[in-house]
């Protein structure tokens, strides 16, 4: 079980001590290794490669052979206040998307994963869910809803939302019911208990130590029935209690709303937290003081509780009743890879399809040793399902700046979308990633709108940062809004990171992307091929073959992960008699027209990619 900070923590980062050993990664599968030496090289522009599409006309929401719809899809969040503003108002909204599905079809999305678009009092701008049935009239309507996914599926995008099931809204009427009184019927939906006792002067003493994510004690109390009520983030958020199977088949009955409107899926909130320990004991102290000013706890009894794998499995087979391979996304922060193998319910697959691997995406570093040993965990140890990378979200600092070094960022933003979009992963991107938009972190408390930032000031501001408004064009509010203000800033620098403009370059952030999504939906070797690691101890370098698919080319694949030119050779023997690899995509203007797998001279933080011969 992991450390408090392990799961879900928005801006803390992965502890290095779930890092395992470098031995432990390596595989007995792996084919020859391969020299190198430092070199010099010089940085340089991607060249654009034509987009090809598999099947025409069928998108990725097409299948291939027998794969899951899922396995091959490009999968994109789209944070709703933040995509596009139809109304004038300041706030992306519902009908907003709509309008800008054309551009994500030019993107070959496969999937947009909508955060909350329920009514909310918006606490916690929509992760506090009023009403899970319904649409909140800031971003449209039900109508809207069923519109949106119509004009998806017409240009072959699959819609996924997000279902909160830890916790509603202290607003919702299961919640109002519950806390009325200690003998309403809804009362054991949520988990009230009595104090520990009361202090000197008559104040309520919470039932253990458990601490918020957001901070400060995670029990409220509630003096018209004198009892606390538990909940994980903010009080507004009172946690269900799912050892009640009432709460179960409510919360089922919302998923199977959506799965009846034709939604292809969920990205389930906050999915270990569900259970917590029945004899209330208390979190053991790691020791310290997090940025919220509370003890730093071990989350033992509050998260990745082994009864919520018996829901999961529940869930499975229910949707599993539904046609077309819908399917279920945990939002899993978890300490190791053999954690994550059990959302997949193992060998028996029959948990969630795509639990979220967090463990290579938020390293927050570039090191070529760490990230080979987590891809390759996600190869090796979670009985042959399939992974699911993400380095954004709407929680954490965008990639840009969390693995940035302030000089080569786009470079390494392009390191990071290689990763991404080469290894056999299903890829999750968050919208902006694709233009290297960078996170805009409030400067006066005055301005910061998430109450993280608010309470936390000044050493936690919050994830406004990571959430400012989609960049379109150089025009007013980067053509998000024709509001006068909107509800965050626009990132100072969209004049310059924008779609428009960065549509017009060939060597942009933007044109990356398409590159390589296209060449992933495009190639067999890609798609489908396995994934082998080379040159296993190069701590500067990280390169893999995807093997070729019934006798078709291997690709191979490079990243310089440090600031150094770097030479790597490649002995690909094992996967063919390979003398040569014709350079398919890179941002190194010296190694285009190469087919060279010998002394590859890797300019700093260059990609490349080459289709062996
Ligand atoms: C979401 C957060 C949210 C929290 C509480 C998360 O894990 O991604 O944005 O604040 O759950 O619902």
């Amino acid at each position: 079980m992991g450390a408090s900070m392990s799961r879900k923590h928005y801006r803390l980062e992965m502890p290095g001590r779930f890092a395992k050993s470098l031995e432990t990664m390596l595989v007995a599968a792996a084919l020859c290794g391969a020299t190198f030496a430092a070199a010099h090289g010089q940085m340089a522009n991607a060249p654009a490669v034509p987009v090809a599409h598999e099947v025409a006309g069928h998108g990725q929401g097409a299948q291939s052979g027998n794969d899951p719809w899922w396995k091959h899809a490009v999968f994109y969040e789209i944070y709703p206040r933040s995509f596009q503003d139809s109304n004038g108002d300041g706030l992306g909204d519902l009908n907003g998307i709509t309008e800008r599905l054309g551009y994500l079809q030019s993107l070959d999305i496969g999937a947009i994963w909508l955060t909350p678009v329920y009514p909310s009092p918006l606490v916690d701008f929509g992760y506090d869910i009023s009403d899970y049935e319904n649409i909140d009239p800031q971003y449209g309507t039900l109508a809207d809803f069923d519109r949106m996914v119509a004009e998806a599926k017409t240009r072959h995008i699959r819609v996924i939302m997000d279902m909160v099931m830890n916790h509603t809204s202290d607003q919702h009427k299961w919640f109002l019911e519950s806390a009325s009184s200690r003998t309403n019927p809804k009362r054991d939906w949520f988990i009230w208990q009595d104090p520990k006792g009361y202090t000197a002067d008559g104040k309520p003493i919470p039932p253990n130590n458990w601490i918020s994510g957001f901070g400060g004690s995670a029990w409220q109390y509630d003096p018209r029935t004198k009892q606390f009520y538990y909940h994980e983030f903010y009080k507004q958020q009172p946690d269900l209690n799912w050892r009640n199977p009432e709460v179960e088949k409510a919360m089922f009955d919302t998923v199977r709303f959506w799965l009846d409107r034709g939604v292809s899926g969920f990205r389930f909130d906050a999915v270990p937290s569900l259970f917590e320990d029945q004899k209330l004991r208390d979190n053991p102290a790691l020791g310290g003081i997090n940025a919220q000013g509370d003890p730093i706890l071990e989350d033992t009894y509050t998260n990745n509780l082994p009864e919520v794998h018996d829901v999961m499995r529940r869930l499975r087979a229910m949707v599993n009743h539904y046609p077309g391979d819908r399917v279920l996304i945990g939002e899993t922060y978890l300490p190791s890879v053999q954690e994550l193998d059990k959302w997949y319910g193992g060998s028996k697959h029959d948990e969630l399809q795509l639990p979220m691997d967090m463990q290579v995406g938020f390293t927050n570093k570039l090191d070529a040793s760490l990230l080979r040993q987590r891809i390759n965990d996600a190869e090796t140890s979670i009985d042959g399902n399939q992974p699911l990378f993400v380095f954004d979200n709407h929680d954490n600092k965008r990639s840009w700046d969390r693995y940035g070094d302030g000089v080569h960022n786009e470079a390494i933003a392009k390191v990071l979308a290689t990763l991404l979009l080469t290894s056999r992963s299903t890829p999750l991107m968050y919208y902006g990633e694709e233009l290297g938009m960078s996170t805009s972190v409030p400067t006066r408390k005055e301005d910061v709108k998430d109450p993280i930032g608010i309470t936390g000031w000044p050493k936690e501001k919050g994830r406004d940062g990571e959430r400012t408004p989609m960049q379109w064009n150089g025009e007013k509010n980067a053509g998000f809004s024709t509001a006068s203000t909107t509800w965050l800033p626009i990132g100072v620098d969209y004049k310059t990171v924008n779609v428009r403009v960065e549509e017009g370059e060939p060597d942009s952030m933007l044109n990356w992307y398409k590159t390589l999504i296209a060449f992933r939906r495009s190639n067999p070797a890609l798609r489908n091929g396995t994934m082998v690691m080379l040159d296993k101890n190069n701590p500067s370098v990280l390169s893999f073959v995807r093997k070729g698919v019934d006798g078709g080319p291997s690709v191979v694949v490079a990243v310089n992960c440090t600031g150094e030119p770097q030479t790597v050779s490649f002995d690909l023997r094992a996967v063919g008699k390979s003398i040569s690899a014709k350079t398919v995509i890179t941002d190194a203007p010296s190694l285009r027209g190469s087919s060279k797998l010998k002394d590859i001279a890797l300019p700093p933080f260059s990609s490349w990619v080459g289709s062996i011969q």
